[in-house]
């Protein structure tokens, strides 16, 4: 590596962005960040324009000798890159509202990265990071590929499964959510809190939780029985889980498996939300609008907390925690996406995982998790067999397999009701769906 790295964020003009600045300016000591570039495609100019103006002024006022540089070619970008990352939504915001409605149409969930909406999320992104990865083999074959973009499990396994790329690892907030929301409970630092984390994206589940190297779980058990206890990630305001659940099923749910164990109150409350135009895509509209004011400001040169009030708060510490330990070989642990190994039994050896890995500069080392608890092995089993026929059918623009995907989904689970959201959502995504229209 020349004196300092250079990283490349894809989807640069995200509002997230100064989250991801702040956690590079923080650790510039151990991360000397050379230069930072921020790509985006046409259609995010302003936005990438606005947020890098931002960052420019963040990182002067930290005094960091970091250069900001704002692009819309990707591939003058990447050249000799040492990490890439990338968070960009395929289709903006909108189609983000379109993957949440139509399904709430009809009667089902409509989620970012659940069920049909996830699927289509998917369908749409897959195609777009393995050209990404195809620029990352000629410009800088060398880089780390840290994906943040959703459905980051999906779009993990796309790459492992479709592209040359094995330096890549998926990131997400929710198991270090899970953490900080641990901590909270008992009211410790979170850096006292270590949890055994297996499962798939925003299918995670806890095996273990340590305090001080110690199982506290049991403990935790006791204290999530409490009602008073409240969901972990902004975006989804769970109900709580009922006790018996939480003393019988073995591990720690995330926030995220409210859908599919708690599917009709989840999806009862998003039709209200539906009904009123409050779907989460419509709220986030408008704290986007609200963000990208802000960022305008000329006098503003720090992190706006608002930016907190979106579900991704705290993802820059997951990911420049990540790259800390890469670059300085720290070999700590950490939940990333990363190929399954054996770590996990009972899930393809070769398929994307979300688990506790130690982190080297030479990448993630898995750490072996065994069999998952049976309560919880059917329902991860099904979703990464979803995951998988959702893939084959985003590389080969497959209606019939995209179908598929949504029949086995729990979350639909209906051979008819698939065919009528594919086709319907197919049509609505069409701009960019190319494949399915070759
Ligand atoms: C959670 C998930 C992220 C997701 C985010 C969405 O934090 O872990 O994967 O991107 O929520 O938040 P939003 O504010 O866009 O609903």
């Amino acid at each position: 590596m020349a004196s300092g790295l250079k990283i490349v964020t894809i989807g640069g003009g995200s509002s997230y962005t100064p989250e991801l600045v702040e956690g590079f300016i923080k650790r510039y000591d151990e991360l000397p960040i050379r230069e930072l570039w921020l790509v985006d495609v046409e259609a995010g100019r302003e936005k990438l324009e606005i947020v890098g103006a931002l960052a420019k002024r963040m990182v002067k006022k930290a005094g960091v000798p970091m250069e900001i540089h704002l692009t819309l070619n990707r591939r003058e970008a990447l050249k000799d890159a040492d990490f890439v990352t990338t968070q960009m939504r395929i289709g903006q915001l909108a189609a983000r509202a379109k993957d949440e409605r139509i399904p709430l149409s009809h009667g089902v969930l409509g989620q970012e990265t659940n069920g049909a909406g996830g699927l289509f999320k998917g369908l749409r992104t897959i195609p777009v990071i393995l050209e990404i990865c195809k620029d990352i083999e000629e410009c800088c074959p060398n880089a780390w590929l840290i994906n943040f973009t959703n459905p980051a499990g999906m779009v993990t396994e796309a790459v492992l499964r479709y592209s040359n790329i094995k330096k890549v690892m998926g990131l997400c907030n929710v198991p270090i959510g899970m953490e900080m929301g641990i901590a909270k409970l008992l009211e410790v630092e979170h850096s006292r809190i270590r949890i055994d984390f297996a499962g798939l994206n925003h299918m995670v589940y806890g095996l273990d939780i340590y305090l001080d190297g110690v199982s506290v779980k049991d403990r935790v058990t006791d204290l999530l029985t409490d009602p008073n206890n409240s969901s972990f990630v902004k975006n989804i305001q769970g109900e709580e889980w009922a006790p018996e659940f939480l003393r019988t099923v073995g591990a720690l749910a995330c926030p995220y498996h409210h859908y599919y164990y708690k599917t009709p109150v989840m999806v009862a409350k998003e039709l209200k939300e539906f009904e009123s135009n409050e779907t989460r895509a419509e709220v986030v509209q408008r704290l986007e609008a609200e963000l990208f004011e802000l960022y305008k400001d000329e006098t503003l040169d720090i992190k706006p907390p608002q930016l907190e009030k979106r579900g991704g708060a705290y993802y820059s510490d997951a990911a420049c925690r990540l790259i800390n330990s890469i670059y300085n070989d720290k070999r700590d642990i950490q939940p990333v996406n990363t190929m399954n190994r054996g770590a996990i039994i009972g899930l393809p050896a070769e398929s994307a995982v979300e688990v506790s890995c130690v982190i080297t500069k030479d990448g993630p080392i898995p750490l072996a998790m065994g069999e998952l608890p049976v309560p919880v092995r059917g329902l991860v089993q099904t979703i990464k067999s979803f995951e998988r026929v959702a893939c084959e059918a985003a590389v080969e623009g497959s209606r019939e397999k995209a179908i598929l995907a949504l029949t086995i989904n729990p979350l639909v689970a209906s051979d008819q009701l698939a065919k009528t959201l594919v086709d319907e959502m197919i049509e609505a995504h069409k701009e960019y769906l190319p494949l399915f229209f070759k």
